[in-house]
């Protein structure tokens, strides 16, 4: 199986929110993502809508569908982005913490603390309840009690923040130690049903080494791929990743 590729295209937005001219067409960012090979479109509407907006939602969802390929909604767990998405119905919600003051997101959700869990379970239900057959993440550190605890939330699957990671790799610095806390957490739920997937901070460079892994099933990967198309284009730079996940088969 060749490991998914989720295409987050929440920065194509951010720029066409710094003026009010309705472009970069984010419809339009989402079809090049997937002509360009994206297996989903994952976005993230924040409470603060610094990025993504209400009706973006529900327009990338009608691209997505006429490519047979699933939309993945980010969200923190707030009642009032809950009414939407269960009225966008998206085939998968990843939960995820969310700050205002941060300027993307910095962490795992924090599933340990009994608060949280409970806050966590009942969302994980409401959502369950408006969306027919959803399938949820949930956006977490590696940690071997985290996953304990997200097996017992019920999730479909735990997404692996690999921001620090991603950190690491750009200065040269400690990756192995991250590695090995992802082989970890990853023997935890391997004999389950809960998918195993990563993101945050990856290139097209600091996501090799987690490939060569092959323990990760899917990939969501924004910033760098917007960020490298404006010298390449969104479908070529899409392209060689699709080129080398096939490389890396699991
Ligand atoms: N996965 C999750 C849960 C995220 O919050 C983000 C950022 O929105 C990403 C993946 C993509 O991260 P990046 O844009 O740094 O590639």
């Amino acid at each position: 199986m060749i490991p998914r590729l989720g295409v987050n295209i929440d920065h194509v937005a951010t720029l066409r929110q710094q003026r009010d001219e309705g472009y970069p067409s984010i419809v339009d960012a989402a079809t090049h993502a997937l002509r360009g090979g994206a297996d989903q479109i994952t976005i993230h509407l924040r409470e603060d809508r610094r990025h993504i907006q209400d009706t973006d939602v529900q327009s990338v969802h009608l691209v997505t569908k006429e490519f047979g390929k699933p939309l993945n909604l980010e969200m923190g767990c707030s009642d009032e982005i809950a009414e939407i998405a269960i009225v966008s119905q998206p085939e998968w919600i990843c939960l995820v913490p969310e700050k205002r003051e941060e300027k993307t997101t910095e962490g795992g959700l924090d599933v340990m603390g009994e608060e949280n869990f409970t806050k966590i379970k009942s969302m994980m239900a409401k959502l369950r309840e408006g969306i027919s057959d959803v399938k949820i993440s949930l956006f977490v550190e590696a940690d071997e009690e985290v996953m304990r605890k997200s097996i017992e939330l019920g999730a479909d699957a735990v997404e692996i923040h690999t921001g620090q990671y991603a950190k690491e790799f750009l200065d040269n610095g400690d990756t192995d130690s991250h590695i090995e806390l992802y082989k970890k957490a990853y023997n935890v739920v391997k004999d389950t049903s809960v998918g195993y997937h990563a993101g945050h901070g990856l290139s097209l460079d600091s996501v090799i080494p987690l490939l060569q892994l092959n323990i990760f099933k899917e990939y969501n990967i924004g910033h760098w791929i917007v960020s490298q198309a404006v010298f390449e284009g969104l479908q070529p730079v899409i392209q060689k990743f699709c080129k080398v996940f096939k490389e890396h088969e699991l």
